[in-house]
């Protein structure tokens, strides 16, 4: 019998998950339909009850369910509870499993991408909300060396410090104006917030004056595929790493905690291009 997966968020319509995912079932030779359902914050408990009798073999989450699903599910795995947040769900025999890919697919891209041994490095995070938590804790697992991270409201910073120092790795907060006149102190800039998304494509997060040459600019955003931050760190002698390996990545990890397969990640970063566009 085919196999129903399934996409939970509010709203979904521009999602391109199941263009990515029916395509790996297919490919793969799974008889398996993934399908985009638009679950209001309210409904999202009687969403979750319907994985269970409607026998749906697995879920992604996005936005704003993240968090909130956890209330739900029978066993969230120990990255997922670090992280606070679960983008994928399994049906283990009734059984509904919480896991995060995204950070872990975030620290798999950046490696591959970038080519670089990122143990050594000195890393800066622009933000501290959700996608921030997800790197970071990625990265905190991959092992670093340092950490700064700086947000517009610093108070929330504070509980990213704290997981931090759960690994014994150092970090330490900065305003934005002391991250721009330190700025050749780092190596790799992960932004993690929405600035610079589309349609705001001529925003940026912060300032690259001070920029080290050769230091490795990274932005979670995909669309646009270039951000104006990524095309000032290009203009001043740095290397650009996108989001559409992160995007790719988490759901290629989503798809092999369902079937066990790992698939064809260049299949996938294809379609994502294409549809772009
Ligand atoms: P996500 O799950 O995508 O991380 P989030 O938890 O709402 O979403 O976090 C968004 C992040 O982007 C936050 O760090 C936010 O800064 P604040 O904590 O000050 O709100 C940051 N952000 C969003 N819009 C911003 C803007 N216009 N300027 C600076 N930072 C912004």
């Amino acid at each position: 019998m085919e196999k129903v997966y399934g996409l939970l968020g509010h709203p979904i319509g521009h999602s391109m998950s199941p263009l990515i995912h029916n395509d790996a079932f297919l490919n793969v030779g799974i008889k398996a339909n993934y399908q985009a359902f638009d679950v209001e914050p309210q409904m999202l408990g009687n969403a979750i009850k319907g994985i269970k009798a409607l026998g749906i073999a697995g879920c992604n989450v996005t936005v704003p369910h993240k968090i909130a699903v956890m209330n739900f599910l029978d066993e969230v795995d120990e990255e997922a509870k670090l992280i606070g947040a679960v983008n994928t769900i399994v049906n283990q025999n009734g059984k509904l499993i919480g896991h995060n890919t995204d950070g872990r697919g975030y620290v798999q891209s950046l490696i591959e991408e970038t080519n670089e041994e990122i143990i050594n490095k000195r890393f800066l995070i622009i933000g501290a909300g959700g996608a921030a938590r997800g790197v970071i804790t990625a990265l905190l697992r991959h092992g670093i060396e340092e950490l700064t991270i700086t947000n517009r409201t610093q108070d929330k910073i504070e509980p990213l410090l704290e997981l931090a120092n759960l690994f014994q790795t150092p970090a330490s907060r900065a305003t934005r104006e002391e991250v721009e006149r330190n700025l050749d102190g780092f190596d790799v800039l992960i932004n993690t917030t929405s600035v610079g998304m589309s349609p705001r494509i001529e925003d940026s997060p912060l300032s690259l004056n001070n920029l080290r040459a050769g230091a490795i600019a990274s932005d979670l955003i995909y669309n646009p595929l270039k951000t104006k931050f990524l095309k000032e760190a290009e203009e001043r002698g740095g290397t650009s790493h996108t989001g559409i390996g992160m995007f790719v990545n988490q759901a290629a990890l989503s798809f092999e905690h369902w079937t066990g397969i790992k698939p064809d990640h260049q299949r996938m970063r294809k379609l994502v291009l294409d549809k772009l566009g």
